[in-house]
């Protein structure tokens, strides 16, 4: 059996955290009380908190309404609303450290990057429509959200730098109105190659 694929317009967003300063130390020392990495945990990361992804903890609350903010204000650019976090952890990355190929679950991914020195990799996406690598031009202090379905990594650490993100499962619960009222006016024909 064929199986055909037709393109959809994807995207990923990226934003720049203006409060960055103000919150990176706090959650860092925060980080530090964490106890260290298992052995399983320990071949991908130097510290993880997957475990409490479902639990509030210290840095959550610290850092949780900030995270909501830009979920709000990434969502609104195309019409979704009402941001829900379905799990958040955080993954620190030392020398050899790899998170490889995956995929989430929830209808998008956030990544916010804590530490992001020059020398360590950046996220790595698959584009689902021609399966090229994409290398996501990002920074520290930057947010990047993209679809779950999104086969991603981030590349193993070859220095002495640390990296340190914050990841969540994000599903936007709404839409808004104003923006599916714009589709009944500019209807898209899209022609179809086996019945048009
Ligand atoms: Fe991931």
């Amino acid at each position: 059996m064929d199986v055909i694929k037709y393109p959809v317009d994807a995207f990923y967003f990226k934003v720049s955290v203006n409060e960055h300063l103000q919150y990176k130390q706090s959650f860092l020392s925060m980080l530090d009380k964490h106890p260290e990495p298992t052995d399983i945990e320990k071949q991908f990361f130097s510290k993880i908190d997957w475990v409490y992804k479902n639990d509030e903890r210290e840095w959550t609350t610290l850092i949780g309404g900030l995270i909501n903010k830009y979920n709000t204000l990434i969502g609104e650019n195309v019409g979704y609303c009402c941001p829900e976090i379905h799990n958040i952890w955080f993954q620190q990355y030392k020398k050899n450290n790899i998170h490889p190929w995956h995929v989430h679950s929830g209808q998008f991914v956030g990544v916010y990057y804590i530490e992001l020195p020059d020398d360590c990799p950046k996220t790595e996406l698959i584009s689902p429509w021609d399966n090229k690598v994409i290398s996501v031009d990002v920074k520290e202090g930057d947010i990047l959200i993209f679809p779950s379905m999104v086969i991603h990594r981030a590349p193993e650490v070859i220095n002495d730098s640390r990296k340190t993100i914050i990841s969540w499962n994000l599903v936007y619960n709404e839409i808004i109105p104003s923006l599916t009222e714009k589709f009944n006016v500019t209807q898209i024909k899209i022609k179809d190659p086996i019945y048009d």
